[in-house]
Order: structure tokens, then sequence, then C-alpha cells
């Protein structure tokens, strides 16, 4: 694979099904993992098979229908855990189990109740155990983004060393500014011993806005993998959205960073993940949102009638959108009604259009938003038609 080729890793059912209230059943998995799979991501994680024997027999699922991806399950250091996802994965093409542990210090203390040295040592242990049954380990250090440099660089040279194929580094909390970040990276790349024979992984919450900003500021620091959720769905704020940085590679290629995705089933990808898990996707939401390719004022309007790009930097069809929607408002001018009125098929005069217009303006200071239905009912009723 070449070294500007960034692998995408979904995390869609496991990180994203964390959400409250939107478990789920084995059916809507498979039918999510097969669309993960035709959209091109590299790596789908499938779920964290010791959790629940629902969750097993999800991966196992999985393993067995998708034909391109590796199938990826998650696990704690723990044996148990390993062995158990190592069984839920047998059936697929390529497995791959993720298995790590906490190493802020804030973990360490209160959730281990442990010592620096003694993480490692698991670490170390989980990584040579999960090597045991697949090719593929990938190592998380969790809550990374608050692990200091030095120490972090210690955690992943003992991953590496137990056979480590890739090192999430997880900004699990969403804390780290981008540059912080983008500089953790840097200096793993730079200061672990062995790193030439794994890859870095970008694992970023949302929790203050920045896990796309966080997880291509990492891509560009020199991390080949990024891990993300379809509409950013995940723990509290989320997590980094597949869609936004995805597009992001694709509208700026002079970072000379690409993905394996299929841009066109962005959208359709997006609309089956918030049916399956009824969770809807905000309107104003990049990429995949109702209104991330609707204009409402009349200068915006005005500019993208005459040429897309004015107001567009992306092609709609490029993420699956028909086209950019001009919507009809209060603020919309005659440039707009004129588009629409001629959709319906109006072919209206100056004159005509400054008729219509008033009516129009009347009409819309009552209605929120006017539809085709709403436009012949105003172009019928202007003194023009009388
Ligand atoms: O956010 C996180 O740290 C995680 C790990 C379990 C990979 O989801
Ligand atoms: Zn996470």
């Amino acid at each position: 694979m070449s070294n500007n080729r960034i692998q995408i890793f979904d995390t869609t059912l496991r990180d994203g099904e964390q959400v409250p209230g939107c478990k789920l059943n084995s059916e809507q998995k498979v039918i999510i993992a097969e669309r993960l799979d035709l959209l091109g991501v590299d790596v789908i994680e499938a779920g964290f098979p010791v959790s629940s024997p629902g969750d097993f027999k999800s991966v196992e699922a999985i393993s067995k229908i998708v034909k391109n991806a590796t199938v990826c399950g998650l696990t704690r250091a723990v044996e148990n855990d390993i062995k158990v996802a190592a069984e839920s994965l047998r059936k697929a093409k390529t497995a791959r189990i993720h298995t790590g542990i906490g190493t802020s210090d804030l973990h360490i203390k209160h959730k281990f109740k442990s010592n620096k040295e003694a993480i490692i040592e698991r670490a170390f242990k989980a990584v040579q155990y999960a090597k045991s049954f697949v090719e593929d380990v990938e190592f998380y250090a969790e809550d990374a983004g608050r692990t200091d440099n030095e120490y972090l660089a210690r955690v992943c040279e003992a991953a590496i060393k137990a056979g480590a194929t890739v090192l999430n580094i997880p900004d699990t909390t969403g804390y780290c500014l981008p540059s912080e970040y983008g500089a953790k990276i840097k200096y793993l790349k730079e200061n672990v011993k062995g790193i030439e024979k794994a890859i870095l992984s970008c694992h970023c919450h949302n929790d203050l806005g920045l896990a796309t900003a966080n997880s291509i500021e990492g891509v560009i620091s020199g991390a080949r993998q990024i891990e993300c959720t379809i509409n950013g769905i995940g723990e509290r704020a989320g997590n980094t959205a597949l869609e936004e940085v995805v597009m992001v590679l694709k509208q700026h290629p002079y970072l000379n960073l690409e993905t394996n995705i299929n841009t066109s089933m962005l959208y359709g990808t997006s609309q089956l993940v918030s049916e399956s898990m009824g969770i809807y996707t905000q309107p104003n939401k990049a990429i995949v949102g109702a209104n991330a390719f609707a204009h409402s004022s009349g200068i915006h309007q005005d500019g993208v009638i005459k040429n897309r790009e004015t107001y567009e930097i992306i092609n709609p069809a490029d993420v699956g959108v028909t086209e950019s929607a001009i919507v009809l408002t209060a603020r919309s001018g005659r440039a707009a009604l004129a588009y629409r009125a001629k959709n319906v098929g109006y072919e209206l005069t100056k004159l005509q259009l400054d008729d219509v217009y008033s009516n129009f303006l009347s009409f819309a200071d009552r209605k929120k938003e006017i539809n085709d239905n709403d436009i012949h009912q105003i172009i019928e009723t202007s003194n023009v038609y009388q």
C-alpha cells in the first residue's frame, strides 16, 4: 500500500453503537457492515465480543459476510476478552484484534490502581497473546491524548516488540488541540523504536468539536489510519465523522493523502445509519445534513444559480446528493423564484416576475418554506395570470 494511502477504520458498530438508546440488533448490524464494505472502508470494528452474547453473535455474523474489509473485535488487555474475540472472528477473511489499556496517570491511578511499569507489562502480554491468534493486532493506549509523550512512546515500543501492527493513539476525552495532537503523532513517529513495523492510528472524540481537525492533523503528522463513525455518532459528543475526514482529504488534493472510499455512497450510508439507529442527523451537519447543499438567502441563491462554485466547495453528486437545493423563503430573491418557477414549468418575463415576486413575498411572510405546489398557487393568483 502506498505511503499516502490513509486507511479508514470504521467503528460505527462498536464506538458508535455505544450511544444510549440506539442499540442495533444483529441483522441491522450485518446490513450496515455490508454497506460499509461496499463503501470501501479498510477495517470494520464489528463490536466488543466479550461484552454480551449478542455482540459476540454480531461479530461472528459480520465476519462471515464481509468480503473486502478486515473485520476487527475490541478487547481489554484481558486474556479471556482476547480469546473470545479471536473465536468470534474465526470466519473472517482477514481478522484483527484490537486490544489495549489506559495509559494516562488518571487511568493508571484510578481505573487500574496500578503503576506505569505494570501497565507496560500488561500491554506487552495482551498484544503477545492476541498475536497467538491473529497476525494483525492493533494496540490502543486509552486516553493517550492526556498521556505524557515520553511514557506513551515506551508503551508503544512494548506493543511493537510484542507484535502490534497498528498503534492507536486515542484522544479518548476529546481534549487535545489539533496542534497538540499532531505534535504527539510526530513525537511518536520520531521517537518510538521500531515504529517502521507499525502504523499510527488517530482515534479522536468530539467533546470540544475538534475530532475531525485532530484526525486531519494526525495524518498530516504521519499517522496512516483514521478511526471514525458514520455521522460522527459515538460516546458523549461522538467520534470523528467518517464523511468529514474523507471529504477533507478529497477536497484538499495537495495534501496528497488518499482513501479508498466511494464518496458517492456517503449520503446513502449516512441515511441508513441514521434510520437504523433512530438518531436524526442535525440539518447543518457537514456533508450529509439536510442543509449541507441547500441555499436560502437571496445573495447566495443568485450566485449558485449563476455558478454553483460561488457558494459550494463540494459537488453534491460527489457525496451522493442529487443536486443543490434552492430553498424559497422570505429571504429569497427574484433569481431564485424565477429558477424554481422554471423548474415547475413557468418561463416568467421580467415584468411577470416583478408581479409574481410581490405576491410571493406576502405568501412567504406567512409560510416558512415555499414548495412546488405553493409556487403554482402564487403564480396562478398573480395579476399577470388573471
Ligand atoms: O476512545 C477510546 O479510547 C476507545 C478505545 C477503546 C479504542 O474507544
Ligand atoms: Zn473511542
